[in-house]
């Protein structure tokens, strides 16, 4: 994309591209302070090019810090002989059964009724796909999803159908009971009953910030997607997610919808989006992401145009967090934020990284 298009938000990612962890290396050039937009857009750039990660096969990439241990069963995957399908699908399967996840699975927050739904979807390289959305004690949404996808000549199934086809495939359909700490949180939410999304919750309700404050507010949504290049050079993606907290009884996100959630065609890359869903719902931002790949854009640019369009068509972006992950199916990849916060595990066979995508505003 032009680069100019966005200059002027892009002030504010002046921090390190990426952080070094115990996970992986370092990858954090510092940005000197451009005079001028003009020198602005030629050094991010130039620093865009400095560090770009080096293309890699297999390559494994998933939202927020929860997506390490993910990545790491990804990656188990790939080396017992899985395919990036695979891979996709159990890798999200240890967010799903993270019990003190509380965005993510059976574990996560509920809506407004007290009622956890969850939302899930998969794509593969040919472009088969499969999704459920609005549905209850179900442990592994994601594998559900895969079952529409492999088994039913439908995309999506919602809710009650949702869970009877479930149960025709042998799904267990557990008691929806809040877990301690989503218990704890509705509890206090229906106090005041307030609604009002908090920007990068999924740093704060799991992984390293989990139980870290919530700025005093309910909080409201949190995903993983996890994009992934087998050894095969074959694409996939899988998102999955218990939705905004608190949200309305009936609501549904971008997660399991193809396009916007994830896509992925195996031609040319795959992406994935995580953050306030309606906006992405909206702008379609995986799909647009994967599109511009299409038309030339590096990985790192696709992310960055997918941005700029949900910045373009919903107002206010400091009220909001949208990120984004996109790999093509050279092995090269981007991710890239409405604002600061967002990161990412990003996996090869060797290591993992948890990366800070720079942002938008
Ligand atoms: N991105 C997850 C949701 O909005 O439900």
């Amino acid at each position: 994309m032009a680069f100019g298009a966005v200059a002027a938000p892009l002030l504010a990612s002046r921090e390190p591209w990426a952080r070094a962890d115990e996970h992986g290396a370092a990858n954090s050039p510092e940005l000197a302070v451009p005079s001028t937009p003009e020198a602005l857009s030629q050094e991010l750039a130039a620093a865009r090019k400095a560090s770009a990660f080096p293309p890699a096969k297999p390559l494994v990439l998933s939202t927020w810090r929860h997506g390490v241990p993910a990545n790491e069963a990804a990656v188990a995957t790939l080396k017992a002989g899985g395919t990036a399908l695979d891979a996709a699908e159990a890798g999200v399967m240890v967010t799903e059964r993270d019990p003190e996840n509380l965005s993510v699975g059976l574990a996560g927050l509920p809506d407004r009724e007290g009622i956890v739904t969850l939302d899930a979807s998969i794509m593969d390289h040919d472009g088969r796909a499969g999704g459920v959305c609005f549905v209850q004690g179900i442990r592994h949404p994601i594998a559900l999803a895969r079952r529409v996808m492999e088994k039913t000549p439908h995309v999506l199934l919602a809710g009650a159908g949702a869970e009877q086809f479930a149960r025709a495939e042998g799904f267990e359909i557990l008691a929806n009971e809040l877990s301690p700490g989503a218990r704890r949180r509705y509890e206090a939410w229906l106090e005041e009953s307030h609604y009002e999304p908090v920007v990068n919750i999924e740093n704060q309700t799991s992984g390293a910030g989990r139980g870290a404050s919530l700025r005093g507010g309910p909080d409201d949504h949190d995903t993983i997607g996890m994009i992934v290049l087998d050894g095969d050079g074959r694409l996939a993606a899988s998102c999955t997610t218990s939705g905004l907290g608190f949200k309305m009884h009936g609501r549904v996100g971008d997660s399991p919808i193809i396009g916007a959630g994830i896509y992925v065609d195996g031609e040319v890359g795959a992406a994935t989006c995580t953050g306030l869903g309606e906006t992405v719902l909206k702008t379609l931002a995986s799909f647009l992401a994967v599109e511009r790949m299409r038309a030339g854009d590096s990985p790192q640019a696709a992310c960055e145009a997918a941005i700029a369009r949900v910045i373009a068509k919903n107002p206010d972006p400091k009220t909001y967090q949208v990120g984004i992950l996109a790999i093509d199916r050279d092995g090269r990849c981007g991710g890239f934020a409405v604002q600061k916060g967002f990161d990412f595990a990003r996996s090869t066979l060797d290591s993992t990284s948890l990366v800070d995508a720079p942002w938008a505003v």
